[in-house]
């Protein structure tokens, strides 16, 4: 049987893994957050992979504080590179599997056309910079590893994110300016917690090295269009007021345009991509 750890478990990716987990009783799983595995402490990350004979982690565990990290990068470097390279390399050792996960936020948004896992990127911000990071840590480590490149994610089981923030506006306010010149995918944290366990298994047949993957959901949209459906699903009567970034300043630069292809997961693994309305209109009865 195998022995599951799940790093930052009560985040919301975290959170969406132990639901569906929980349903299969197929594996052993240890869900760890700060309290119980802090994965910047490289001694406490072997310990815990010795101690319980892990056979696989899935590090959900992040900082994705993006105007945060501008003001203070600290506990971004430890959290996104520090964390992933101790994972990693406990992994190399080990001889088992990391499944990490990085951001669309490593690339420019410069492009009009759907990025893939070869082009090159280039971030804008701390955040986007350190996850990069994070990303060629677990590469240079050797181990046996893919990275899962995702995006604008929510979860009815997460305490901050965009949706419950709309929904709160919604109901508070009579009308919201949301920017309408960054275009994204947004993403339920349980679909990709989904395509996680339906990669799993497969891992086993190829050993592969920090190979990139692109998995969110399929379509896109503006920040304010993504409101504006959120209005809508929920019945609230609150204007989105579409509006350009430049009057919303905020201390990290985003990316414009930040679209993944996800051909190679599709292809690769068999991933199933719902689209992104579908999906939050499942999501959105949750909050
Ligand atoms: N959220 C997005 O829009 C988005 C977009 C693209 C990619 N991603 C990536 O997707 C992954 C999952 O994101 P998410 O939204 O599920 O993140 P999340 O909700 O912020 O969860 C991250 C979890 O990691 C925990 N954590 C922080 N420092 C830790 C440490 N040193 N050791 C162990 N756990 C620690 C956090 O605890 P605290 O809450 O106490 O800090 C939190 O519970 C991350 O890699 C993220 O970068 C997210």
């Amino acid at each position: 049987m195998e022995n599951i750890l799940i790093t930052g478990a009560d985040g919301q990716l975290g959170s969406e893994l132990r639901t569906l987990l929980d349903k299969r009783g197929d594996c052993r799983c240890f869900y760890t957050d700060f309290g119980q595995l802090d994965i910047t402490d490289a001694g406490a990350v072997e310990d815990f992979i010795s101690g319980h004979s892990i056979t696989k982690i899935i590090n959900c565990a992040a900082y994705n504080d993006v105007d945060g990290a501008e003001a203070d990068s600290a506990p971004a470097i430890r959290i996104n590179v520090t964390g992933p390279m101790n994972l990693a390399e406990a992994a190399a050792r080990h001889g088992i599997y990391l499944i990490h996960i990085s951001t669309d936020f490593v690339f420019n948004g410069e492009r009009r056309t759907p990025y893939h896992e070869s082009d090159r990127p280039d971030p804008l911000s701390e955040y986007g910079r350190t996850k990069l990071a994070g990303e060629l840590a677990v590469k240079r480590s050797g181990c046996l590893s893919i990275i899962i490149r995702t995006s604008w994610l929510y979860s009815p089981l997460g305490k901050k994110n965009f949706v419950r923030t709309m929904i709160r506006l919604g109901e508070e306010e009579d009308f919201v300016n949301v920017v309408s010149d960054q275009t994204g995918s947004p993403t339920y944290a349980r679909d990709l917690a989904e395509a996680i366990l339906h990669i799993l298994p497969q891992l086993d047949g190829t050993p592969r090295y920090g190979e990139v993957f692109h998995y969110s959901d399929e379509g896109s949209c503006s920040r304010a269009e993504f409101a504006d459906k959120i209005m809508k699903l929920r019945r609230l009567e609150c204007e989105v007021v579409p509006v350009p970034t430049s009057s919303y300043p905020t201390p990290a630069r985003r990316p414009v345009c930040a679209v993944l292809d996800k051909s190679l997961i599709r292809t690769v693994f068999g991933v199933k991509v719902p689209l992104w309305e579908r999906s939050l209109s499942k999501a959105i009865r949750l909050f």
